[in-house]
């Protein structure tokens, strides 16, 4: 199985690069920009990773970027991203990044993107893996200040390719987003948004119809709505869903306890990503493996969700229709 999984190409849909920072990069930026950390050692990072929801996540994850300041940082740091896809047979990665955690700390937008933005060109060269950047919107921040992040990414619209909206879920719906993505929509930008990780399954509804996005991030909490899921099927609504980040941050108490074989036999086209591997203790091939084994996915089921990463991307069809024909080629060999 493991084999056959590297073998097959995929597609990252769902991944913060943020969400990269290893503590051993993160300490080697502290010491590169000065910068003091809390941990005296990596080993003591690590043990601070023991989350009990989304939140107690978050809060180490805003900390721990704390060390990205220059074009170079981030360009290494998805440089980092970029290598480890590689091994795990990535071709296409869309990246989340969160250019609000950066401004915040006046590190400015245009440093953001033109480091992340090296990094993909040399990806591309380098490894063969195409890459795309998705601007996410952090939801507990104002409507307002979205807005104005949108319009300063404007200048960098031929470097992004969708908003994203993500961040502390409950208490933060999608309908608060509307304006920011209306116009994000009419700039050009494609859509989608993390709904359903912890907010219900009414947060996708919104998403759906008030934003307009084309997947949704997570969308585990879908399964409690069968009106939704019927839609979800009907409309062919992709979800980026991520088992050991909704492990680590308790959506489900076990790997086992998953709903994606569930979905997926319901008709619904799951995929499956990492979301923030530095933090949840795999990177996308380690998702597959360990998802596949908790659920008893079949070798057929694993071809399917690789498929489905590469339907629900944002490349033209020519470039899917490639990638789709070396999964069929893959997939006589090895299955
Ligand atoms: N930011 C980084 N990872 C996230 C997640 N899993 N949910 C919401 N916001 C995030
Ligand atoms: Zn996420």
């Amino acid at each position: 199985m493991e084999e056959l999984i590297r073998a097959l190409p995929k597609a990252e849909l769902h991944v913060h690069v943020e969400g990269t920072l290893e503590p051993e990069m993160m300490f080697d930026l502290a010491a590169r920009n000065g910068v003091a950390l809390r941990f005296a050692s990596v080993e003591e990072v690590r043990a601070a990773y023991a989350f009990t929801d989304l939140q107690s996540f978050l809060d180490i994850y805003y900390e721990g970027m704390a060390v990205l300041l220059t074009e170079r940082d981030f360009h290494d740091l998805a440089r980092a991203y970029f290598q480890r896809a590689h091994t795990d047979g990535v071709r296409h990665a869309e990246l989340f990044f969160d250019p609000q955690a950066h401004t915040g700390r006046a590190v400015p937008f245009e440093t953001v993107v033109n480091g992340l933005h090296a990094a993909i060109e040399e990806a591309r060269a380098e490894f063969g893996i195409s890459a795309l950047l998705i601007l996410c919107f952090l939801r507990h921040l104002p409507a307002e200040q979205a807005m104005a992040t949108l319009e300063e990414a404007l200048p960098f619209l031929d470097r992004i390719a969708a908003v994203g909206l993500d961040s502390s879920e409950a208490g933060h719906p999608p309908a608060d987003f509307v304006e920011v993505y209306a116009r994000a929509r009419a700039e050009g930008l494609r859509a989608v948004a993390h709904a359903g990780e912890e907010g219900p399954p009414e947060y996708v509804r919104q998403a759906l119809d008030l934003l307009g996005v084309e997947r949704i991030d997570h969308g585990v909490r879908s399964e409690e709505d069968p009106a939704l899921l019927e839609r979800l099927v009907r409309e062919g609504v992709p979800l980026t869903m991520c088992p050991l980040s909704n492990v680590k941050l308790r959506v489900v108490d076990r790997l086992e306890d998953h709903n994606l074989k569930r979905l997926l036999d319901a008709g619904v086209r799951v995929l499956i990503n990492s979301d923030d591997p530095a933090y949840f203790g795999g990177y996308i091939g380690q998702n597959y493996v360990e998802t596949a084994e908790a659920l008893a996915l079949t070798r057929d089921e694993v071809v399917t969700i690789a498929r489905n990463s590469l339907e629900a991307t944002f490349l033209d069809d020519a470039a899917k229709a490639e990638l789709l024909a070396e999964i069929d080629e893959v997939a006589a060999r090895l299955v």
